[in-house]
């Protein structure tokens, strides 16, 4: 299926007709000749291959409405990485819209479905126990906004003695290390308690498969408990991080990353960490694709994610202002816009493979 891929003779089914500048453009590429196949060029026969380990860059960015595709081509080309490469995957499925495709097609997956399968968020997975009290209390402050520092002070003594005593506490040895005349509304036991929630069994931390098509989902956890989303999203990025730092560099075989919406969690003010595991993840052999609605959603952010985006894929979008903010980094002019917008149809893209910012369309086949 895969493997045939390039061999495979395909002519346009829609007639269409490119600007010379398409043309152009697409007899000066020179493209990858292996790696995952992404789509294929718009009134052509090629395909495009984009090759992770060859890239100057490993990571992934689509970016489009709702409805343009995203989350079909996430899974597509993670899908297809798996395959080629059998690498890892691990997908952070905030909406639940992931791992309901890969049971409605029987795709075989790892399923960690927070907190159904404790987080184990103070167990030290992939790291020493002392780092893991400063990951535990940075997490704590960051998402539930504790600025107060006698408060962070209060919070910080509590999780150094439970450290101090044990190397994977559980959450009763934090609880009798509160003492009541110092948290003195309660405020951090409130807050301990609730994180305790995602441990509900308390039988340690979710395990990775290595090789696999994992799924962390945060489905079931209230959209409305933010503070507490935002946890469980830091502690996961948190071992993404040490796990990635902790794989040897050498390893051929890839880990991808795939968040969809990732907006979602770039609201909630993670995109510094996200940033942090671009750069880290380079040198270690991991991948992280985003999938999100609009470039504005990284905010102040934006160049730097950008910069670290080898795959740039830019879904149909029937908004002109959206493609004048896309010219920013595509090299991409009225004209070309005006093209676009007639051309592409719901799965249709264009694409940037960095070093080369000029623009390739391309079909997206989200079929095996
Ligand atoms: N490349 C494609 N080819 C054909 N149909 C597609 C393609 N991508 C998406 N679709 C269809 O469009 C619908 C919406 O796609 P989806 O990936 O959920 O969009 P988004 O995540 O951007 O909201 C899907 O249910 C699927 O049927
Ligand atoms: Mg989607």
């Amino acid at each position: 299926m895969l493997h045939n891929y390039r061999d495979e003779v395909w002519t346009s089914e829609r007639a269409v007709l490119f600007s010379p500048l398409i043309k152009n453009v697409l007899l000066h590429r020179n493209p990858h000749k292996t790696g995952i196949p992404i789509g294929r060029i718009l009134n052509d026969t090629r395909i495009i291959f984009w090759d992770p380990f060859k890239a100057i860059n490993p990571h992934i960015l689509i970016v489009g409405p709702t409805g343009s595709g995203k989350t079909e081509t996430l899974l597509a080309i993670l899908r297809r990485a798996h395959i080629i490469y059998n690498s890892t995957i691990i997908f952070v499925d905030v909406k639940g819209d992931i791992i309901k495709r890969l049971i409605e097609r029987k795709i075989d997956h790892v399923l960690i479905d927070i907190p159904d399968t404790s987080l184990g968020s103070l167990e030290p997975y992939y790291t020493s126990s002392w780092l893991r009290l400063y990951q535990v209390f940075d997490s704590i402050v960051e998402s539930y906004e504790i600025d107060d520092l006698r408060l962070q002070g209060v919070l910080f003594k509590i999780l150094k003695k439970v450290y101090e005593k044990k190397d994977v506490p559980k959450w009763e040895d934090v609880f009798s290390e509160i003492s009541e005349e110092e948290d003195l509304n309660g405020i951090i036991e409130r807050i301990l308690r609730e994180i305790a929630s995602l441990d509900r069994r308390d039988t340690g931390h979710y395990k990775i498969v290595k090789n696999k098509i994992n799924v962390i989902t945060l489905r079931s956890l209230s959209k409305e408990r933010e503070e507490l989303l935002r946890y469980a999203i830091n502690m996961i990025f948190q071992d993404m991080i040490n796990m990635t730092s902790r794989e040897n560099p050498d390893d051929q075989v890839k880990t991808f990353l795939g968040l969809d919406e990732a907006w979602m969690l770039l609201s909630r003010g993670l995109s510094k960490r996200i940033i942090n595991l671009m750069r880290l993840a380079r040198g270690y052999g991991l991948s992280v694709a985003l999938a999100t609605q609009d470039f504005r959603d990284f905010g102040e952010h934006w160049d730097l994610i950008v910069e670290n985006i080898g795959l740039l894929i830019i879904m149909s979008n029937p908004n002109r202002n959206f493609w004048r903010e896309a010219s920013d980094f595509l090299k991409i002019n009225n004209k070309l816009i005006e093209d676009l917008m007639i051309l592409m149809k719901r799965g249709d893209a264009v694409i940037r493979i960095l070093p080369d910012p000029r623009p390739i369309p391309i079909s997206i086949d989200i079929n095996d």
